[in-house]
């Protein structure tokens, strides 16, 4: 995969990429990264790059004659035109399944902005995926840069080396439920002993075991993330069964997750109702509410 980031502050980044496991897979040739600085695309002698916004008002504007063919030139820079993402505090906010959708192409171009944010007529022209990693504001999109490769490269095959340790993390696989506890020795430390199951040897009843925890500790922690309720209320009913591991087709969530707009005991709507839960894009997985168990 190749990415490029176009940014007003290039440095930010190379501690970021000549460590660790990013550096690895540079070096293996698993992703190539390229960094621009925008300042180059500026004609003036100051390099200007930005200004103060029409209207008035704080702080500086990314000027739409600075990034427009800065973009475009970038673009140019090999056959595959990319896919666009502006990072940016109004876009749609990060989670597994858009990093999923990002690691599909083979090439990404991160867009960050600085100051006050982008001149507008950047976003009409260009059309970009606007990401934002969160609900605040940052200085600039550069470390929101960074989160986004980060989690992307982890996706892109023989980054890892084990494809299968994605499936097991949390928000991946086609249930996204939060992971199970994970233990390793020693096997009791100040009286905490590590559960028995994990001990027994028995796979199938370890498998149970962790879909239960992850379960479990998804319901307490982010329920929301159980959108596909009845199904995950089956799921766990289910355990001990002898059916660990079967969840359902359709999950939550992902893209598999088809879901028909659910009624409630009134035939209402879910939206007008007390049962609700997100929608199956890749948007609702993050905003969807708990699910409610049945009642008697
Ligand atoms: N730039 C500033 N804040 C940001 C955020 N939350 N996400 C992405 N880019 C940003």
């Amino acid at each position: 995969m190749r990415i490029d980031v176009i940014t007003l502050f290039p440095d930010i980044f190379q501690g970021y990429l000549s460590e660790s496991m990013l550096k690895r897979a540079i070096d293996r040739g698993i992703v190539e990264i390229h960094l621009h600085n925008l300042r180059d695309w500026a004609p003036d002698k100051h390099k200007t790059v930005d200004d103060k916004p029409y209207g008035g008002g704080p702080g500086m504007i990314l000027r739409v004659d600075r990034v427009v063919p800065c973009v475009e030139d970038v673009r140019a820079m090999c056959p595959d035109p990319g896919h666009l993402v502006m990072l940016t505090p109004q876009g749609r906010r990060l989670n597994q399944a858009i990093v999923e959708e990002l690691a599909q192409f083979s090439r990404l171009i991160l867009l960050c902005g600085r100051y006050e944010g982008f001149d507008e007529r950047v976003r009409l022209i260009l059309r970009p995926d606007e990401i934002s990693i969160g609900d605040y504001v940052l200085n600039g999109g550069e470390v929101a840069a960074m989160v986004v490769i980060d989690a992307v490269v982890r996706l892109v095959p023989g980054f890892l080396g084990d494809e299968a340790s994605n499936r097991e993390e949390s928000f991946s696989g086609p249930d996204r439920l939060l992971e199970y506890p994970q233990y390793t020795r020693p096997r009791e430390y100040r009286g905490f002993r590590v559960p028995e199951v994990l001990l027994s040897g028995n796979h199938q009843a370890v498998a149970e075991w962790r879909l239960q925890k992850r379960i479990e500790r998804t319901r307490r922690r982010r329920a929301e993330l159980l959108g596909g309720g009845w199904r995950f209320v089956w799921a766990e009913e289910a355990e001990g069964h002898g059916v660990a591991g079967e969840l359902p087709p359709t999950l939550p969530g992902g893209k598999q997750a088809e879901q028909k707009e659910p009624q409630t005991p009134a035939g209402k709507k879910s939206s007008e109702g007390d049962i609700r839960r997100p929608e199956s894009s890749s948007h609702g997985a993050s905003e969807g509410f708990p699910a409610q168990p049945p009642e008697d």
